[in-house]
């Protein structure tokens, strides 16, 4: 044999030096939970090592992965019923936890990259994303919202603003209101291609915002689609998206791939929680080496082709990483 490719592999140098795809910590963003009070953390039953945070204990937890390296985080805010109602109205109080949070979060870490998620569903005592009206999901009529959210949150100090709602028009629509308020620099990083996916279930237990009735796939895509994909990234980013992304990440590597090879903006992938859940919970059953399979997925969606990852890993990955 003239060819043999072990040779490529024969020792730990040699394959360090031929290896093609690198994890680092810069790409990651962690997605962290926020809970009204002080001096708690509650574990999220579905997500092992993860929690819910009151805003001090947030603090201390950024402080640690800022520490590790880590310079991306988005936070989700997990309120009671009595915060919620048909309209999401405390989405944009500029006074509520979340925006309070985030200005003081940003107060503090001046450095970090803070992203925010715009959706109606953790305020909307519906759960769902967008107004409902007689059992459907108002486009339009949402935007109005969605909007103003993105105001208060560019106003909190968010350095990056994360559409997860799924509505026809609202990168250009938000785009629209923060210029013309004067925050311009604040970017955009739209959730383009958001499946309609059974794999965010712990993330709604996390936030109890799971649908009060029906699902979601008026809005999120359908996962037997990829022609769509296209259709979406096409008009985020002609709206003016400065970063797209694919959710879930590890079913749709090959939506990742697809983004990747057809447009030159940052692609993100969301390596949601029911992803997490089920490395945790084969490797809590002994089923699976946890550490293992983590960077293994970690790795697979950056050689699928994204740029970022948000991922319930990032601390545990940033200090395996570290130990390099
Ligand atoms: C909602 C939102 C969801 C996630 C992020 N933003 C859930 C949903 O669409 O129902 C899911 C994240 C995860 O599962 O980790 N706007």
């Amino acid at each position: 044999m003239f060819r043999r490719p072990r040779r490529n592999r024969k020792s730990a140098a040699i394959r360090a030096m031929v290896e093609e795809t690198t994890l680092s910590v810069n790409d990651f963003i962690y997605p962290v939970f926020l809970i009204e009070g002080s001096g708690k953390r509650e574990e999220i039953v579905s997500m092992p090592g993860i929690y819910r945070y009151t805003l001090d204990s947030l603090m201390d937890e950024i402080q640690e992965c800022v520490d590790l390296g880590i310079k991306g985080f988005c936070v989700f805010p997990s309120l009671g019923d009595d915060k919620k109602d048909k309209y999401a109205t405390e989405g944009h109080n500029p006074e509520s936890l979340y925006n309070t949070a985030l200005k003081q979060i940003k107060t503090k870490f001046p450095n970090i990259a803070l992203m925010t998620d715009i959706a109606m569903d953790p305020y909307s005592s519906d759960g769902h994303d967008g107004i409902v009206e007689n059992g459907e999901i108002l486009n339009d009529e949402t935007l109005d919202i969605l909007g103003k959210m993105a105001l208060a949150q560019a106003k909190a100090g968010a350095d990056i603003l994360g559409p997860s709602d799924m509505m026809d028009g609202r990168v250009g629509y938000i785009r629209d209101i923060l210029d013309k308020a004067g925050y311009t620099h604040v970017s955009i990083m739209s959730y383009t291609a958001k499946y309609a996916s059974a794999f965010y279930g712990p993330f709604r237990d996390a936030l109890d915002s799971a649908p009060k009735f029906g699902d979601k796939k008026t809005y999120q895509m359908n996962p037997a689609n990829k022609n769509e994909a296209l259709v979406e990234a096409d008009l985020d980013i002609s709206e003016g998206a400065d970063m797209i992304m694919v959710k879930p990440a590890l079913a749709y590597l090959d939506i990742i791939k697809l983004l990747k090879d057809n447009y030159n903006v940052p692609i993100t992938a969301y390596n949601v929680s029911g992803e997490y859940a089920m490395l945790k919970a084969a490797s809590e059953k002994g089923w699976l080496d946890g550490e293992k399979v983590m960077m293994e997925s970690l790795l697979s969606i950056k050689r699928a082709g994204a740029d970022i990852i948000l991922t319930y890993f990032a601390k545990e990955a940033a200090q395996i990483l570290a130990q390099k």
